[in-house]
């Protein structure tokens, strides 16, 4: 089993290149989809999720590769099936995107439904209540989706105001942006990533309004037409390096980052005793001493993501006083409190909240991730903690962060795969 290992205790200090976003970018490729024609996507990070994602693509005739480093090309003019692999659906959730591109294109979509997760139940009844709403037929037979519609017609569909789910919103304005008529969509995300996928739509000819709102109004056109497009930076990998060098201390700073898209995650900082500046497209983050405590609850776009409470919680564990983290998006995302107790951490759960006793330091431990952001809180502790902490489970890691041990090297961290020999920090992601 891969693992990864860090000598931690040593304080952060340089700069991180900021890759572009793992959840801008997979309902990008699955928009490229409804493209007859071809679509340059630049920007996209070179990790396990978008190789899933393409694999996905390839499997439904889409010629897709990537002519740069972080460009990819993709030309979806000759489809060879609306029919989408299980393996690859298990295997990334994201992938259920391809599910609102076919039947939006082709009337057409059977997909395997994406089944449980770690996280939590993630159900996908939001996507199907949208596609029905829209005229198309869903039946769900031995853990299939199968929607097919003559026509799609636009509809007024109000979506559950306490999650404005970010799937839902994009599967949603994909299978819409060619029906007949105008499909109004209530308490739509407004999580950047959306507004990404709503911009892309639009250079490739999507009549769109009210981008960046709760209220999407599409008016279907024809056809959409080839684009390029450049997707935005990963306001989750910025968040993590940003809490990793306020709890372990030091200064660094992010380029070809989008400082306006983790207004809240700087505040927050900022109370802990953090110096923060920010540039057109640039952090810098500064600390010598212990963070402050702090509250912090999660909630939709522009509140506090979800995907960096556990790394709130590394913060919490090592705070001045006593933290409360309370998640209010997915039903068990604690499931990496047991591991930073292991490392000396005083983490009380109580149903959806956290109770966290700062601790003046941490000590390294064999840990386990069990999903990519609790296995990014991991990382986070182990740099912080006194001593050796070994992760297993890095696969997941690699899902989400691009060159994640060459970016923590560069900053001074000592971190290497522990089944590799130590290394400069060179990794392939394609050679896993
Ligand atoms: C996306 C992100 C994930 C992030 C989450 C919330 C991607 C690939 N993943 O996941 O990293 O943590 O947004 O910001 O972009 N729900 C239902 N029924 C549905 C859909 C959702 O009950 O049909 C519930 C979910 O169980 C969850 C909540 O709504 O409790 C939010 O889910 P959603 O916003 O849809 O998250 P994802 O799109 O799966």
């Amino acid at each position: 089993m891969a693992t990864i290992r860090i000598h931690g205790g040593k304080p952060l200090q340089g700069d991180i290149p900021i890759s572009g976003s793992k959840n801008a970018s997979l309902p990008l490729l699955a928009a490229a989809l409804m493209v007859p024609g071809t679509s340059i996507i630049e920007n996209v990070p070179r990790i396990d999720d978008i190789h899933a994602m393409i694999e996905m693509l390839r499997a439904l005739g889409v010629r897709c590769e990537f002519i740069e480093p972080s460009t990819l090309s993709i030309n979806a003019e000759h489809i060879t099936s609306h029919s989408a692999p299980y393996d690859l659906v298990r295997k990334m959730r994201g992938s259920f995107y391809v599910a609102g591109a076919l039947l939006g294109r082709f009337g057409e979509a059977e997909v395997p439904l994406p089944g449980g997760c770690v996280i939590g139940s993630r159900p996908v009844d939001f996507h199907i209540d949208g596609f029905k709403r829209l005229g198309a037929l869903v039946q769900e037979r031995h853990g299939i989706m199968r929607a097919t519609a003559q026509k799609l017609t636009g509809s007024h569909i109000i979506m559950d105001s306490r999650y404005r789910s970010v799937g839902a919103t994009v599967n949603i304005m994909l299978a819409s942006a060619l029906a007949e008529g105008v499909t109004i969509i209530e308490n739509a995300s407004r999580e950047p990533e959306v507004v990404c996928c709503q911009r892309f739509l639009e250079a490739a000819g999507a009549d769109i309004r009210g981008i960046g709102t709760d209220i999407v109004v599409i008016t279907g056109v024809r056809e959409l037409h080839d684009v390029q497009f450049r997707s935005i930076p990963d306001r989750m990998e910025a968040g993590t390096y940003l809490i990793a060098c306020s709890a372990a201390r030091g200064d660094i700073t992010l380029h070809d980052a989008e400082p306006r898209h983790m207004s809240l995650v700087l505040d927050k900082l900022r109370g802990v005793g953090v110096r923060v500046e920010t540039g057109h497209d640039w952090v810098r983050v500064r600390t010598d001493r212990r963070p402050l405590a702090f509250e912090v609850t999660t909630a939709p776009y522009p509140g506090f993501p979800t995907d960096l409470q556990p790394n709130a919680a590394v913060l919490g564990a090592l705070a001045v006083g006593t933290s409360v983290v309370e998640e209010t998006i997915f039903d068990a995302r604690f499931n990496y409190a047991d591991e930073l107790n292991r490392m000396g951490a005083d983490i009380t759960l109580r149903d959806s909240v956290a109770i966290i006793r700062g601790v003046p330091r941490l000590y390294g431990a064999p840990v386990v991730a069990t999903d990519i952001r609790a296995g990014s809180a991991l990382v986070v502790a182990g740099l912080c903690a006194d001593g050796y902490t070994e992760i297993s489970g890095v696969e997941f890691l690699y899902r989400g962060y691009e060159n994640l041990e060459e970016k923590l090297l560069g900053v001074g961290a000592a971190i290497h795969r522990a089944d590799d020999e130590p290394h400069d920090g060179a990794h392939d992601a394609q050679s896993r």
